[in-house]
Formats: C-alpha cells, sequence, structure tokens
C-alpha cells in the first residue's frame, strides 16, 4: 500500500526546473525503480512523494486522495537518504533492546514489548547481514556500506505503508550489494510495501524492478517492465541508456 499517482508534478529551485511536468502512477505493492542520470531530479521525487518538498504545480494522490497538504508523518511514507547521515540519529547506537537506539527507535515509539523489539531487529539485522559488533557504535564510528545497511534496517524494521530508497547500497561493494538487494527484494516478495527505488545502476534497475522508468531532465521518458524497456525503447535517449550500458559490461569482462 498505497498506489501512487504523481500528475502534472512541477518543482524549480530558481531557474533550474528539477521536475518538469512529471506524470505517472505507481500501483499498490509495486518495486517501481528511478534510473537516470546525475541531477535529473530523482531525489527531488522522492523528496517531494515524502511531503519534504511542495510540488510548484500538480498534485500527488496515494489511494485516490490528494496529500500536497499532508504534512510528511501523515503520508506513513519511510525515506532512506542518499549519503550524509541516511537520517541515522547520530547520538544513539546502533541497536540495544533496552534502550533508544537506531534500530529500536520506530519500535520503541510504539511501545512494542522488549520480545517484540528483539525478534524484529534479529530478523533485520541478519537479513541485512549488521554483524553484532557493530549493535554498539554510533552512526559516526561506522562504514558508509555500515551506515546504509543501518538506515535500510531502520527503514523496515516496522514495515512502513511507502518506501522510498534514494541510492541505498551505493557504497556497498558488489558483492555486498548484490546480497542486500536480494534481501530488499525478498523483503518486498514477503510484504508487499510498494517501494520507489532510485538509481543510476541500469542493471540494479532491472534486477530489482516490476517496472522501471526511466528519467532525463525532470520526467520520464520510459515507464515499462524491464523487458519492454530492454526490448523496445520508446525513443534515442532510452535506446542509447540501454546501448551503452550493455556496451561497458560487455567492455569490463572482455
Ligand atoms: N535545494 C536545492 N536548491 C537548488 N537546486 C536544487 C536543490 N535540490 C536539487 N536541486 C537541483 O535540482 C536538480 C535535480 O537534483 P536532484 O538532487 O533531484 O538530482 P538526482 O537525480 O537525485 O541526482 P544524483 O543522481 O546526483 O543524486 C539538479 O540540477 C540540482 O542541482
Ligand atoms: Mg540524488
Amino acid at each position: 500500500m498505497p498506489r501512487v499517482e504523481l500528475r502534472g508534478l512541477e518543482k524549480r529551485f530558481g531557474r533550474t526546473v528539477a521536475i518538469d511536468g512529471l506524470t505517472a502512477t505507481i500501483e499498490d505493492r509495486e518495486f517501481f525503480v528511478v534510473v537516470g542520470p546525475t541531477a535529473c531530479g530523482k531525489t527531488t521525487l522522492l523528496r517531494l512523494i515524502a511531503g519534504l518538498l511542495r510540488p510548484d504545480r500538480g498534485e500527488i494522490l496515494f489511494d485516490g486522495v490528494v496529500v500536497n497538504d499532508l504534512p510528511p508523518p501523515a503520508r506513513r511514507v519511510r525515506m532512506v537518504f542518499q549519503g550524509q547521515d541516511y537520517a541515522l540519529f547520530p547520538h544513539l547506537v546502533v541497536y540495544d533492546v533496552r534502550r533508544w537506539s537506531n534500530l529500536t527507535f520506530p519500535l520503541r515509539l510504539r511501545s512494542r514489548a522488549m520480545r517484540e523489539i528483539s525478534e524484529h531487529v534479529r530478523r533485520v539485522t541478519q537479513r541485512l547481514r549488521i554483524g553484532r559488533e557493530i549493535f554498539p557504535r554510533r552512526p559516526g564510528e561506522l562504514s558508509e556500506g555500515q551506515k546504509q545497511r543501518v538506515a535500510v534496517g531502520k527503514a523496515i524494521v516496522l514495515p512502513p505503508q511507502l518506501l522510498l530508497l534514494d541510492e541505498p547500497l551505493s557504497h556497498l561493494d558488489p558483492h555486498a550489494r548484490a546480497e542486500a538487494r536480494e534481501e530488499i527484494r525478498r523483503l518486498h516478495a514477503e510484504l508487499k510495501t510498494t517501494t520507489i527505488y532510485v538509481t543510476h545502476d541500469l542493471a540494479e534497475a532491472f534486477l530489482l524492478a516490476d517496472r522501471v522508468a526511466v528519467m532525463r531532465e525532470g520526467r520520464f521518458e520510459q515507464v515499462g517492465t524491464p523487458r519492454e524497456v530492454r526490448e523496445r525503447p520508446l525513443n534515442t535517449f532510452v535506446a542509447d541508456f540501454v546501448q551503452s550500458y550493455r556496451e561497458a559490461v560487455r567492455r569490463a569482462f572482455l
């Protein structure tokens, strides 16, 4: 849940048009991946959906209801941010079942019992390979990859209505990345939380997505299944994007 509709969305920063009349529907329970080059508006789009930015024009609907005026907490959306602090609490340790910590925070807010908290956290830490040795550390004492895993853990420890992930695995090495990707995919298969996942990695988009949106300059150039985008690109931008990716992968393994 829910179904997300974007109608004629526009967002400007001064003279920069970050989102340029974007219209699309993300279906309930869908794993929707937005892929596109740097500065095409991916993060801005997620921030609009989360309610952290207001559109200059257009509407955002959740299950048919306009949410433009709803503040972020009322949207029941969880977002994992790209880079910097990943919205982790810098003064709290990764995990301590008895105290406020990054992984227990969402559960304690809802007064869940200690046993339930430890079960939820155990599942998530096993899934995301968050080792016990980092439980007592604060975010400042973690590597980027560890921070990213804890941030994803914090976002899914109590599954939200809508999960927004902004390049959540960009700092992991290829092996850890493939593992975390599998876990995210498996988790989605189980919980069916509507997920919007941003990446600039086309291979990752094809591996994860129910549908992919190829974004350029604030708009979606094509929305379709990985197969449709791969085999029937709608225009030269998408065709070139797919082709250059294919060539890069081929060259890397020559
Ligand atoms: N707060 C802001 N003030 C001014 N310009 C902004 C702001 N946020 C984003 N922009 C501009 O809007 C455009 C889209 O930025 P955005 O961060 O959404 O891109 P992105 O697709 O997420 O890029 P990346 O892949 O590098 O993360 C860029 O030109 C950026 O410089
Ligand atoms: Mg971004």
